[in-house]
């Protein structure tokens, strides 16, 4: 049986819809192209901010029984830097594997900086990371917290660009369905779902110290994928944009599930630190075997089953 996996995002076209999620390892041009190279249907890049940032201290990241707890500080080499390697990327990317640039700042004002600059390489989304949970001494409460402040980056980044705009939501929320149906009124094109859980802590039985160097970290992995499975769902039924499911995917048939929970598409971070790059190749034929052995010739079959009436 014939299987097309193609899926469709904003009128772009993924070969596949497993897609590298920002943070993991989206840092240089290269790097991206050898995620592609691996299988990948569309990649992220790690979050660029308009100026360059060291991170936090180590340590940064640990990795727990069903998943890991990072607390990075969003390093990454800049606005300036990142447009080359997108450019990059760009340059050597097969067609049918789409680059989402992320891009994260600490106001409104700056998102649109940071999103305008990113635009002189030409990715083929931008993702508004308004939801990392690990700088908010710094950044103060993530925008994805509230509605208003949501809209209002993703109003703003409108505003200053004409890439077609994901924004990235938190599960940590009281109800994501509220901040996903006011950024989609603000003009978001898709979102993302959804972002690290917490933070969380781990402290140090001897010391008697939390571990990581910021004290909290956000959590990913398996072990929240059923919290990112439900946020999705949540999502799905409420809006009309289409949505990128992301939370604890390691198999085809997690991805599957996502499809089923109502995602167009499904990112792919924590397990490339577990199973590394060829996680791409074989989340991907795991998936096809799924959709073949359940006669599914087109992803649009199953996706959102689980809310359908
Ligand atoms: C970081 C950023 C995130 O958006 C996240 O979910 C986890 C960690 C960071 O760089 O600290």
């Amino acid at each position: 049986m014939k299987v097309d996996l193609t899926t469709t995002i904003c009128g772009i076209k993924f070969r596949n819809p497993i897609v590298l999620a920002a943070g993991v390892v989206g840092t240089t041009g290269q790097l991206l192209i050898r995620v592609a190279k691996n299988g990948a249907g569309g990649v992220t890049t790690k979050s660029i901010s308009l100026e360059p940032r060291k991170g936090h201290p180590n340590p940064t990241a640990l990795v727990l029984e069903h998943g890991v707890i990072n607390a990075m500080g969003l390093p990454n080499s800049g606005a300036k830097m990142m447009v080359r390697e997108i450019r990059t990327a760009k340059k050597l990317l097969p067609r049918g594997v789409p680059v989402i640039a992320s891009v994260v700042a600490d106001s409104v004002g700056e998102f649109g900086d940071v999103a305008e600059a990113i635009s002189k390489a030409q990715p083929d989304f931008i993702e508004a990371n308004i939801s990392c949970p690990n700088v908010e001494y710094e950044f103060g409460k993530p925008f994805a917290a509230d509605p208003t402040n949501a809209s209002r980056v993703t109003q703003e980044i409108k505003r200053r660009t004409k890439i077609p705009l994901i924004v990235k939501l938190s599960p940590n929320v009281e109800n994501i369905r509220t901040i996903a149906v006011a950024v989609e009124k603000a003009g978001a094109d898709a979102v993302s779902a959804i972002n690290t859980l917490g933070p969380g802590m781990v402290v140090d039985l001897e010391s008697g110290e939390p571990i990581l160097a910021n004290k909290v970290g956000g959590i990913s992995g398996p072990a929240i994928r059923p919290i990112a499975i439900r946020c999705v769902y949540d999502i799905a039924k409420v809006v009309r944009i289409p949505v990128i499911g992301i939370g604890g995917v390691s198999n085809g048939l997690d991805a599957a599930e996502m499809i089923m929970a109502g995602a167009s598409a499904v990112g792919v971070g924590t397990a490339v630190l577990y199973r590394g790059l060829s996680v791409f190749e074989k989340i991907t034929k795991e998936f096809k075997d799924f959709m073949k052995s359940h006669k599914y010739q087109r992803i649009e079959q199953f996706r959102g089953l689980a809310y359908a009436d």
